[in-house]
């Protein structure tokens, strides 16, 4: 492994899921314009993204192009409405979300699993080191988290995945990593990767969450996994190979995130995630909790 040199710029988002799990909602619009309070799931992962100073980001789509293209490019009309109404914050709210750094698409065409997803991106990232961040996972903006992993890259060359220790009862539902420590508390080394395992041949209960950050030389490797779990080209197998075999930018180390990170790809963990950011607004909060503390304490008399 060497040194990597060159600077992270670019951010590459898949979103052409099917969103499968909130249907109807999402028969007609993209499961990543869900709103979470008042801002589409994917706003915060780009928002999150152009923080850390990745301000190219290339989404990856399916069919649910136009409403992810539209929410991010201007809508002149509306902006001058909200002018001509004096409604200043709504109109700086509304152009803020179309001045996030430089958004490219390239369609996914068809599906074939995060692996694909990410290999749809090789031509635009080119021989760069490059983040992945995945919609379904939140992280909490006090918590940013990809600076930290950026920055572990930059000193040790290689690919960078995030790891939160999960219940062992959840490491079914993640990639899931063997690891050995490093002199940095935060920071391990990873030996392993299995994608989804059952409980009982998880290597440990570290799970990967959303966010990469990979060396290009896991475009050749993608190229050559087979399909994995679910029929899929799997991104996880792709960095199983990379931490397990010698070449270069091969090597896989794993943070290990202790702050706060929300699961909007599950219909009650979004639920769950509305109601906490919500709660902990400057502006809806304080109303809000007021009104929560009501409805739970007339809990019992509305299941009986
Ligand atoms: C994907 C990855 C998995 C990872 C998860 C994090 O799975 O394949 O390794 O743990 O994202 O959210 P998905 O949830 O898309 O099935």
């Amino acid at each position: 492994m060497t040194t990597n040199e060159r600077r992270t710029t670019k951010a590459v988002i898949p979103a052409a899921g099917m969103g499968t799990r909130f249907l109807p909602a999402t028969k007609a619009t993209p499961k990543e314009m869900l709103p979470v309070v008042d801002r589409p799931a994917i706003q915060y992962v780009v928002e999150e993204a152009v923080q850390a100073g990745l301000d190219d980001v290339l989404m990856i789509t399916g069919r649910s192009k136009r409403a992810l293209e539209d929410h991010f490019d201007r809508n002149a009309e509306l902006e001058a409405s909200l002018q001509a109404q004096g409604k200043d914050e709504l109109l700086r709210q509304v152009q803020a979300s179309n001045d996030l750094g430089t958004i490219h698409y390239v369609r996914q065409g068809d599906p074939r699993g995060l692996g694909h997803a990410v290999l749809c991106a090789a031509e635009h990232v080119g021989d760069n080191p490059f983040a992945v961040l995945l919609g379904d996972d939140l992280i909490d903006p006090r918590d940013p988290v990809l600076p930290r992993m950026l920055d572990v890259q930059a000193r040790h060359g290689g690919s960078v995945v995030l790891l939160l220790e999960v219940p062992a009862d959840q490491v079914h539902l993640y990639g899931c990593a063997a690891v050995e420590p490093t002199d940095e508390e935060d920071v391990v080394r990873v030996t392993g990767l299995v994608e989804k395992p059952a409980v009982d041949e998880a290597p440990s209960n570290l799970a990967l969450i959303g966010r990469y950050a990979l060396d290009p030389a896991v475009f050749e490797v993608l190229r050559h996994t087979p399909l994995g779990r679910g029929n899929e080209i799997q991104l996880t197998d792709a960095l199983q190979t990379l931490a397990t075999t010698d070449g270069e930018g091969h090597g896989v180390r794993g943070v290990v995130f202790r702050g706060r990170r929300y699961d909007t790809g599950d219909r009650l963990d979004y639920l769950k995630t509305i109601v906490k950011l919500a709660s902990e607004r400057g502006d809806l909060g304080p109303d809000f909790r007021a009104w929560l503390r009501e409805y739970v304490a007339g809990d019992d008399d509305r299941s009986s």
